[in-house]
């Protein structure tokens, strides 16, 4: 692959953006292959974790392509938008938790991208927005869904309409990153924060991730009975058995295997 690099570290996959001279913007080629290279980490049973970065000193991602747009009339447009979307749910749905690592801007795109993961950490370079308001179009990877989910329909409404740059410690004041760090410390943090959620049991994770995602688009009664499920669901297997044993036992349990 030309823009994407993806290596495993034990039980963590991480995937980087790799346009660096472009500041790892998205342009289609560089979609397609992250959606390739989903196709790999979702095969992949040993991977617990991912993680998402961009290549270089300066970005996450600073937007979807500039250039690649311009001339782009309403028809090429909507495929670029459906496979951005196709692309970041496919994440978002992923039965392991992901984890952005935002490095420097995360824009536009970019910041779209940082969305569609269970969780961001910033370092304290980082500049977070959708600035397309700015450039004659509307955010187009689900920055009009997504952000407002995450930080509230007036703080997504003030980002979106001023296309204002917000720097991480700002960022996390409303919520939009988890965890804010100092640039040399950040992907030590991000991936120890990976090994952590990787050493508990990843069938329970990944049905906690499916229940919250589920029950955050349905009535609250809808969205306890998606609870009720995967809770009970956890009792036919051999971690829920080994680690309640290991606790009463008093000793810890050595891997779950689920
Ligand atoms: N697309 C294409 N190229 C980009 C890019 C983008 N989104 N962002 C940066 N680049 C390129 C620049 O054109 C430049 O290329 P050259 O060296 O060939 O001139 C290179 O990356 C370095 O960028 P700058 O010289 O601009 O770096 P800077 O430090 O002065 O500024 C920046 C950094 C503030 C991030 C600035 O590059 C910038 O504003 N980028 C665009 C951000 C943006 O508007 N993103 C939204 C895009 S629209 C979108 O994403 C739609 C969607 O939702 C799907």
């Amino acid at each position: 692959m030309e823009n994407i690099k993806f290596e495993k570290d034990g039980n963590i996959g991480i995937i980087t953006i790799s346009r660096p001279k472009a500041l790892n913007a998205l342009n289609f080629k560089t979609l397609v292959e992250l959606n390739e290279v989903l196709d790999q980490v979702e095969k992949d049973e040993e991977i617990y974790v991912l993680l998402i970065r961009g290549d270089g000193e300066k970005a996450f991602v600073a937007g979807a392509d500039i250039a690649e747009m311009k001339d782009m009339n309403p028809k090429e447009a909507r495929e670029f938008s459906i496979i951005g979307n196709k692309v970041f749910r496919r994440i978002e749905n992923l039965r392991i938790p992901t984890i952005a690592v935002i490095n420097g801007y995360a824009l536009g795109g970019g910041c779209e991208l940082a969305l569609s993961c269970d969780i961001r950490i910033a370092s304290e370079n980082a500049k977070l927005g959708q600035p397309e308001v700015g450039l004659g179009i509307t955010p187009g990877f689900g920055g009009t869904q997504r952000l407002s989910r995450v930080v509230g329909l007036a703080k997504a409404k003030e980002l979106i309409f001023t296309g204002d740059m917000i720097d991480a410690n700002e960022a996390f004041k409303i919520g939009l990153v988890n965890r804010v760090v100092k640039k040399e410390e950040l992907m030590d943090e991000a991936l120890n924060m990976a090994k952590k959620i990787a050493s508990n049991a990843p069938f329970a994770i990944s049905v906690a991730k499916a229940s919250i995602n589920r029950g955050y688009q349905a009535d609250i009664d809808t969205a306890l009975m998606y609870e009720v499920e995967v809770f009970a669901q956890c009792f036919a297997t051999e971690d829920q058995k080994d680690a309640m044993t290991a606790f009463l036992e008093k000793r810890k349990i050595e891997k779950f295997k689920n």
